[in-house]
């Protein structure tokens, strides 16, 4: 099954990949997180990146369309993905669209802006493997350290409470368009982020055709 996660940032669409990714075992592709792995290894294409990425603003089309392609074309995905993060833009849509890639469904997770400001500033990221974390709502065991391996846990720049108001902006204006692109292809079900993570997990397991 070919998927598509959208939502605000931090409206929870990579802690709910990771979950549908191990219950339908096909691969999550995060646009984020192969970005900033770019950055930490101080690619060209990390470098070009982070200036906007700092700014809570979009990196251009060109480099994520340049960086979903590459990727798809691998063969861990020739059984279906969870695009967490990609499209953000109509241009983008179309062009995964050009690159005759068929989407099953899209999943967009609703979550209210106040409620993800709060979701983000207790956002704590692994410095090394970049698992996620949240001080209130999914601590880690022991406080600072990665369960998954004993990496330092950092908030991330664009977590800052002014760099949020900026996703937030970006997000409205460029990337929730494509609600009502996927909804006009009968593709788009939208799911009421809960308070628990596993409450959510439950409604997007069913959006998706794998609940128990
Ligand atoms: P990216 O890394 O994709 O960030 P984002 O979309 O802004 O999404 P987040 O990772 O912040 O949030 P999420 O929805 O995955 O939430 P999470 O599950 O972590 O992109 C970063 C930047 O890269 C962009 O700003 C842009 O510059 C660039 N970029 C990436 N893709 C691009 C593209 N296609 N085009 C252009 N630029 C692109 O949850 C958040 C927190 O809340 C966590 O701490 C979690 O534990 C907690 N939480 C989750 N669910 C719940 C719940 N139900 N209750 C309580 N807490 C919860």
């Amino acid at each position: 099954m070919n998927l598509i996660f959208l939502g605000a940032p931090g409206a929870g669409k990579g802690t709910q990949a990771e979950q549908v990714c191990n219950a339908l075992n096909i691969p999550t592709i995060s646009t984020g997180n192969i970005i900033r792995e770019a950055l930490k290894n101080g690619t060209e294409m990390g470098l070009k990146a982070k200036s906007f990425m700092d700014a809570g603003a979009l990196v251009p089309d060109e480099i994520v369309i340049g960086i979903i392609q590459e990727r798809l074309a691998k063969d861990d995905c020739k059984n279906g993905f969870i695009l967490d993060g990609f499209p953000r833009t109509i241009p983008q849509a179309e062009a995964l669209d050009r690159m005759g890639i068929v989407i099953d469904r899209v999943i967009d997770i609703d979550v209210a802006d106040e409620v993800i400001a709060q979701r983000v500033s207790g956002r704590r990221v692994c410095s090394e493997c970049g698992n996620s974390y949240h001080v209130e709502f999914r601590p880690s065991k022991v406080e600072g350290v990665c369960d998954a391996c004993g990496g330092t846990l950092v908030q991330r720049k664009d977590d800052q409470p002014e760099t949020v108001v900026a996703r937030l902006k970006e997000y409205h204006e460029k990337t929730e368009p494509l609600k009502a692109f996927y909804e006009a292809q009968g593709k788009l079900k939208s799911v009421q982020g809960q308070a628990e993570i596993a409450d959510t997990t439950k409604l997007v397991l069913e959006a998706v055709g794998a609940a128990e």
